[in-house]
């Protein structure tokens, strides 16, 4: 077990228990798209990449693994206008796509890329979020949820803060300085 960092709070989730969640989301997947030739994938960077590396190598369906890369300005305004960094390598035209998030925290992100690629026409269309903060946020469908949690700061499986603890193997709770 790594070292605890001096500004990590409190773990919220365990190693073992994002391990046991991605194994059962990754089981509910396989479930609901056992017709589906193959699956379309889209992680969001850079958060997602771990969740994304954990979650496929679960999966025993047939999928194509691609990644966007967003980025948000204002976080902390109302603005929060969402833009594309980095777009999907194929088009998703009559595929069977499921977007890969880290966290929902805000909606913003998730709500404007839902759009965005509904808008290209996909056979399917359908979300799987690791992590969601109990707090107000734009209305987005969730099909695939691991954990709710509180609406505080988190770092770890992916999350940063100022890009530092992304690869902490645990989600914690950040102390605020
Ligand atoms: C984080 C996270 C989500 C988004 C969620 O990304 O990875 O994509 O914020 O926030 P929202 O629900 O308020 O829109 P961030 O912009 O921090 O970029 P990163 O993943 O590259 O760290």
């Amino acid at each position: 077990m790594p070292r605890i960092p001096s500004s990590i709070k409190r773990i919220l989730i365990t190693t073992e228990e994002i391990q046991q969640r991605v194994k059962a989301l990754a089981a509910q997947i396989d479930h609901d798209y056992q017709d589906v030739e193959r699956l379309y994938l889209v992680g969001i960077l850079k958060g997602a990449f771990i969740f994304m590396a954990d979650l496929t190598r679960e999966l025993n369906t047939i999928h194509t693994v691609d990644f966007m890369a967003l980025s948000s300005y204002g976080k902390s305004t109302t603005s929060g206008a969402v833009r594309i960094l980095m777009d999907l390598r194929e088009p998703i035209e009559g595929q069977h796509v499921l977007i890969v998030e880290d966290i929902l925290d805000t909606g913003r992100t998730l709500h404007y890329l839902y759009n965005i690629l509904k808008g290209r026409n996909p056979a399917s269309l359908k979300t799987c979020v690791l992590v969601r903060k109990l707090r107000e946020s734009v209305e987005v469908p969730v099909d695939y949820l691991g954990f709710d949690i509180p609406d505080v700061w988190v770092v770890g499986y992916g999350l940063d803060f100022a890009d530092r603890f992304r690869t902490l193997p645990y989600i914690a709770e950040i102390k605020q300085t």
